[in-house]
């Protein structure tokens, strides 16, 4: 009897010990892929959030606790998503930071959907992932119905392209953007070619010899940086020279270190305004550059989801799944890229998308719609 006792004693001081000791933090979870041939927007992702945690920290953390974060790699792999969204729930996260690609973000939304934790994505743009009703799901980036439709209006009004290659690489974001690109064209340019590329390929000769033949003005693609930089550096080696285009998931220096910066030169993307233009972004890419180097095209997306889920922490004055997702709802945000409010869905209500252009080796804003 006495030995039960103490047994049961010496749960219940475990479990008290756990209990405290969990209270003392608020953890934040950061995904997105870490490792691999994306890991530069996961560490884009990792540095935004640690600068606006590390900002709260000295000023007290959030609820008079310090802030953790808790770093998880999906290694852009919706299995390894789900699968780490399982760990940052069962670490006790308040809410999550990521995930990058929208085949990652989609899957993982439903585990913390079912756990009641809130996820802001800085950079998931399927629309998928904010039509399911959802309460708990945000995103601080625009969606590619946004992007695709802009894309599109470029190719048609200040390029007036008549015949269109259009290709993806079978992901929820990929072929989603090539779809909506296409959609947005409607009867006005022809889609001579379409169709997909694998992840991880390297040699994508055979698939752009076929398009050489069907001699199109303009290349679309709905994919990430690694395909790109590889497809614009060999569609100029099998004698390409038409122009290319995609969308947010190629703007990054990384694109146009694969292409070659002569292969690269007048390639087209989507993505939202030139940071560097917004006022409100100065500090931060100042204190970023000091402490990172240059900013990544969503290290500033990252940061205002960070502080953006600490202000609706600290505005509840609770950790509670579900107040977090109302204040997130009802409040207005100021970030460094200017007043950000969510619809019903979790959209952001302004999502600017502008034409942006390779040059001598660097990305340029181009067109504004
Ligand atoms: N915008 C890209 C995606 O949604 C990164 O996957």
């Amino acid at each position: 009897m006495v030995k039960r006792f103490l047994v049961f004693l010496f749960a219940v001081l475990v479990f008290l010990g756990c209990v405290k000791k969990g209270e003392d933090v608020i953890k934040i979870g950061v995904a997105g892929p870490m490792t691999g041939d994306q890991a530069k927007m996961g560490t884009d992702f990792k540095n935004g959030v640690a600068l606006a945690i590390e900002e709260w920290n000295a000023k007290g953390g959030v609820l008079g606790k310090k802030i953790v974060n808790l770093i998880e790699d999906d290694q852009h792999d919706p299995k390894q998503a789900v699968s780490i969204a399982n760990k940052l729930v069962n670490e006790g996260v308040a809410g999550v930071i990521g995930h990058f690609n929208s085949s990652c973000s989609i899957p993982a939304s439903d585990v913390y959907n079912r756990a009641g934790i809130p996820m802001i994505t800085p950079a998931s743009t399927n629309p998928q992932l904010t039509e399911r009703g959802y309460q708990g799901v945000f995103r601080v980036c625009g969606r590619d119905d946004q992007q695709g439709k802009v894309g599109a209006e470029f190719t048609i009004t200040q390029l007036k392209l008549k015949r269109v290659a259009v290709i993806h690489d079978k992901t929820t974001y990929g072929q989603g953007l090539a779809d909506e690109f296409r959609k947005n064209l409607g009867d006005k340019a022809e889609v001579v070619y379409y169709g997909g590329i694998v992840q991880g390929d390297k040699d994508f000769k055979t698939v752009l010899t076929s398009i050489k033949e069907k001699k199109p003005e303009l290349i679309f693609l709905g994919g990430i940086y690694p395909e790109g930089g590889l497809l614009v550096k060999q569609s100029r080696e099998i004698g390409m020279t038409v122009p290319f285009m995609s969308g947010d998931g190629v703007i990054d220096p990384k694109f146009i270190e694969i292409a070659g910066a002569e292969a690269a030169e007048g390639t087209y993307l989507t993505f939202s305004p030139d940071p560097n233009g917004i006022p409100t972004a100065k500090t931060f890419i100042e204190n970023y550059k000091a402490k990172f180097g240059e900013i990544g095209p969503y290290s500033i997306y990252a940061y205002d989801a960070a502080n953006i889920m600490l202000k609706a922490i600290e505005a509840t004055g609770t950790t509670e799944g579900k107040a977090i997702m109302d204040k997130l709802h009802s409040m207005e945000f100021s970030g460094t890229l200017g007043n950000i409010k969510f619809d019903a869905k979790g959209d952001v209500t302004v999502a600017p998308y502008v034409v942006w252009i390779t040059k001598g080796g660097k990305f340029v804003e181009h067109w504004k719609p």
